[in-house]
């Protein structure tokens, strides 16, 4: 995996050769995003369990998920792909270990290719929603990075500029671990489509002046009622959204929605450490001592979204009822 701690500054590969390796990669936001980070949990639980089968390999893989699933909390894709694997141990219990590691390799590439195809999807979806030009505002990374390519968020800005839309973006810097500013940056660049960089306080200020088409942003989970858990700062943003009467989409593989979760309030949130916000490049900024809150996700009441787009389609309110049919393939 690409170390996202180091972009955009340099590009380096970070390997991980046991599950502890991959734990540690995702809680120190090696690797980020709630799709990427499925899929590395996936990868985890393979790695795992490499040398075990029968019920040598159960047991191993109680021990296994429980180290990944404490590692984030909010994003429901970690816990998605590891039952996922959990339910293809129990099919692949007979097998000896080389066949059964090779079986479990072959179900986290699989989760890799789907999210990959997923992203592809619902990026064509979403691209039929933006006009043409279009300037849209998005916060954080729901990118290539934080999937398995492509992107959310951006993968519907990379399908509206394939179908040939003049696209151009405002991304928020995302205090305090700058996703926007490092990665969507970095990611737009690279793909040579216009990025402007704003304080996470300049989103008032940008939707005011007018000219934003749309507000599109990723999710780590949303709720059976269409509440969406995301980055801090994007429900403030769906409020100033709602104020200037700019739509507020939600571009969210059906991975990351999470019919278990009834409402936002069932959303567990990550706190991180303060730090994160009282020092700065490894420099403190904020006085010694000083206390400080750091929840890393908030929730956007389903009220402010205008639609959620899925790789199975566009749901609109009441999202209770477009949730579940689009989880259910109808
Ligand atoms: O803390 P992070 O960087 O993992 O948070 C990521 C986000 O909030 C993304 O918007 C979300 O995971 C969707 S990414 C497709």
């Amino acid at each position: 995996m690409i170390d996202q701690r180091a972009l955009p500054a340099r590009e380096v590969i970070c390997v991980c050769r046991d599950y502890r390796a991959v734990a540690d990669a995702i809680r120190r936001m090696v690797i980020r995003g709630a799709p990427a980070v499925g899929v590395a949990a996936a990868m985890g639980v393979a790695l795992g369990l490499r040398g075990f089968s029968g019920e040598k390999a159960r047991a191993r893989f109680a021990k296994v998920a429980a180290t990944l699933r404490a590692t984030r909390p909010t994003g429901v894709n970690l816990a998605w792909a590891i039952e996922r694997m959990g339910r293809v141990l129990e099919l692949n219990l007979n097998l000896d270990a080389e066949r059964l590691f090779r079986r479990m390799r072959d179900e986290a590439l699989a989760v890799q290719r789907e999210d990959l195809a997923a992203n592809r999807a619902l990026g064509r979806y979403g691209a039929a929603l933006l006009s043409d030009p279009a300037t849209v505002l998005t916060h954080c990374n729901a990118g290539a990075l934080a999937t398995a390519g492509y992107g959310t968020a951006l993968g519907v800005i990379r399908a509206a500029r394939e179908a040939g839309k003049r696209v151009r973006v405002i991304a928020d810097e995302t205090r305090p671990f700058l996703q926007g500013s490092r990665l969507t940056a970095w990611e737009l660049r690279k793909d040579r489509i216009p990025v402007t960089v704003i304080a996470d306080s300049g989103a008032a200020s940008a939707l005011s002046r007018g000219g934003i088409s749309c507000v599109i942003v990723g999710t780590d989970r949303t709720a059976a009622n269409g509440d969406v858990a995301n980055k801090i700062g994007t429900y403030p943003l769906a409020v100033l959204a709602r104020r200037h009467h700019v739509p507020f989409y939600v571009a969210a593989p059906l991975s990351s929605i999470d019919l278990a979760s009834k409402s936002g309030a069932e959303i567990p949130i990550e706190e991180r450490a303060g730090s994160e916000l009282t020092e700065f490049g490894g420099r403190r900024i904020a006085p010694q001592g000083v206390a400080a809150f750091n929840p890393a996700f908030d929730i956007t009441p389903a009220e402010l979204v205008t639609a959620i787009i899925t790789e199975r389609g566009v749901a609109f309110p009441p999202f209770k009822r477009s949730l579940a049919r689009l989880k259910r393939g109808a």
